[in-house]
């Protein structure tokens, strides 16, 4: 069993309850942290360190638990540049631009897809994230949803079959067939390889009658629940969510207060994507109402090719700081605790005796340089599994 000892930590973000200084980042300083076997095996003061095969000189740094995107869409071809430069113009955004990823997402090859999906990957990792969801959605057919999970699932544990996201243009005028298809062969295809489902809840794509019919039929082989819901207007995906008891509701941008008392009294998280509103030009969510409900809140990047084409999760931070009011120790938490909680997992998000040994030290002596130092690269060096990553 070979060891590794994280040494001369400036300022150690565990998000454990009852670690050092407390607070909810459970900050410790003048800290070391020990990893044997991709676990943390020991947290503590750097003067009480055990002895360990390696170490590395953290430098009086600041390290954190890796970030958890619990919102990816990875799986696709082609880039909507165009589209962006049209909507910083003054177009709206409508989610009409999926129909064209999906047709060159089905014209390009398996090798081509991998290829996307390893390069944001890497890109994502480079930038501190050591948990990603992906999702299909791009496919849209029995056979392109159920590779696009393949795919995915050789990158991720945490897949997420999208077969609703839009109904494709074949499908225009017939969308109960569609629901029907999802339902039937798409689902028992894309099954094998997912471990969510999720829906877009939005007028324009799928109804809430047809939104409940698809997920119960996922959870009735297993698989857990996330909705797109909420994101171009009001409506129902939120409600929807939270009776299904679905682990995260994503986007919530515009939520009445009925939405906000469903998730304040639930164990569902709000998943926050500012990314999507400052790549659609649109009004960013109320943070601050959810988190003063008492709502679990993640944020994520939900790198896609139309809405958010970023992977950064610091910059997903530093949004959530300059224009959601949210704290920095509360957007830190989100993008690293508040992930997992979204993704239902204990192994992540936390840097604990027993928990992966995911973490990222930061050229800063401080979590708070994530928003307070926008656009530089601070992510100096990654460990997964007790891995150091390449840069
Ligand atoms: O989460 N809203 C639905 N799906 C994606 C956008 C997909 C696209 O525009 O290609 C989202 O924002
Ligand atoms: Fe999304």
């Amino acid at each position: 069993m070979s060891s590794l000892l994280v040494d001369n930590i400036g300022e150690l973000v565990t998000n454990s309850v009852g670690a050092g200084d407390g607070g909810p980042l459970g900050l410790r300083h003048d800290a070391a942290v020990l990893v044997e076997d991709g676990l943390v095996a020991w947290v503590g003061p750097a003067r009480d360190a055990p002895a360990a095969d390696r170490r590395i000189d953290a430098e009086g740094a600041a390290v954190l638990p890796g970030f958890v995107d619990s919102h990816a869409h990875l799986v696709f071809a082609g880039d909507r540049a165009a589209e962006f430069a049209a909507r910083m113009a003054g177009e709206p955004y409508t989610g009409g631009g999926i129909r064209t990823t999906v047709g060159a997402t089905r014209a390009a090859s398996d090798d081509e897809l991998r290829a996307t999906v390893r390069r944001l990957r890497a890109e994502a990792m480079r930038q501190g994230t050591t948990t990603i969801e992906i999702k299909s959605g791009y496919g849209l057919t029995v056979a392109d949803e159920a590779r696009s999970l393949r795919i995915a699932a050789e990158f991720t544990e945490d897949t997420t079959f999208l077969g609703a996201h839009v109904v494709p243009a074949e499908y225009a005028d017939r969308p109960d067939d569609y629901v029907g298809l999802v339902c039937g062969p798409m689902l028992a295809a894309a099954a094998p390889y997912a471990r969510w489902i999720d829906v877009f809840c939005e007028r324009g794509a799928f109804d809430v009658d047809h939104a409940r019919a698809i997920l119960a039929c996922g959870q009735a082989v297993g698989l857990g629940v996330r909705v797109h819901a909420n994101q171009l207007g009001p409506g129902p995906g939120v409600r929807l969510g939270v009776e299904l008891g679905a682990a995260s509701v994503d986007h919530c941008t515009h939520l009445t207060d009925a939405d906000v008392d469903a998730l304040s009294g639930s164990p569902t998280v709000a998943t926050l994507l500012p990314g999507a509103e400052f790549s659609t030009r649109s009004p960013y969510p109320d943070a601050r109402r959810l988190l003063d409900a008492g709502v679990t809140v993640a944020l994520a990047t939900d790198c896609n090719p139309g809405s958010s084409y970023t992977s950064s999760m610091p910059f997903c931070v530093a949004l959530a700081v300059r224009e959601m009011r949210m704290t920095p120790a509360e957007a830190v938490w989100a993008a690293t605790a508040g992930g997992a909680a979204a993704l239902r997992r204990s192994d992540v998000g936390r840097l604990a005796r027993g928990a992966r040994a995911d973490l990222m030290i930061l050229d800063a002596p401080s979590y708070l340089h994530l928003a307070y130092r926008p656009g530089v690269p601070l992510i100096r060096q990654v460990l997964r599994n007790g891995v150091p990553q390449c840069r």
